[in-house]
């Protein structure tokens, strides 16, 4: 079982506000990951002109990871400008459980939850296998 050191993930995801590119909603955010093999992997929102073009911090972070040689994350963090704990929106909850499924840590205002806690009876992977299996 890997340990994770929160306070560093969180002062990673903090870190990557200022890299934010958000000039439309003025709204930085930063996101860090621990990732299985121990990587610590981070995004930021980059906006676009195009308004629903934006990519949430989560879409760097996986880009990251993947890029980075992929994996699958184990704990995950996300913060504000202020620093304060941020819930990934409902379009990220489905992009973190594709690449950490059911057991990724989340931390939450309300404390670490697992991520089906977070995204329950979520919809992913298992769902197109069972299908494919059947025919
Ligand atoms: N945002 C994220 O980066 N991640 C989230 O999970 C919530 C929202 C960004 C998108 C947009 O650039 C800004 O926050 C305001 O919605």
């Amino acid at each position: 079982m890997t340990t994770v050191d929160w306070d560093a993930l969180r002062a990673r995801a903090r870190e990557l506000t200022a890299r934010a590119y958000a000039p439309y909603s003025h709204f930085p955010v930063g996101a860090a990951a621990l990732v299985d093999d121990g990587r610590v992997v981070a995004g930021c929102n980059v906006e676009n002109a195009g308004y629903g073009v934006t990519l949430c911090a989560e879409c760097g972070l996986v880009s990251d990871m993947v890029a980075g040689g992929g994996g699958r994350l184990v704990a995950f963090t996300c913060a504000n400008a202020l620093g304060e704990r941020l819930m990934p929106c409902g379009r990220c909850r489905q992009l973190l459980w594709e690449h950490g499924g059911a057991a990724l840590l989340v931390d939450t205002p309300a404390g670490i939850m697992t991520m089906d806690q977070v995204l329950p009876q979520a919809f992913g992977p298992a769902d197109l296998d069972h299908v494919r299996e059947d025919n």
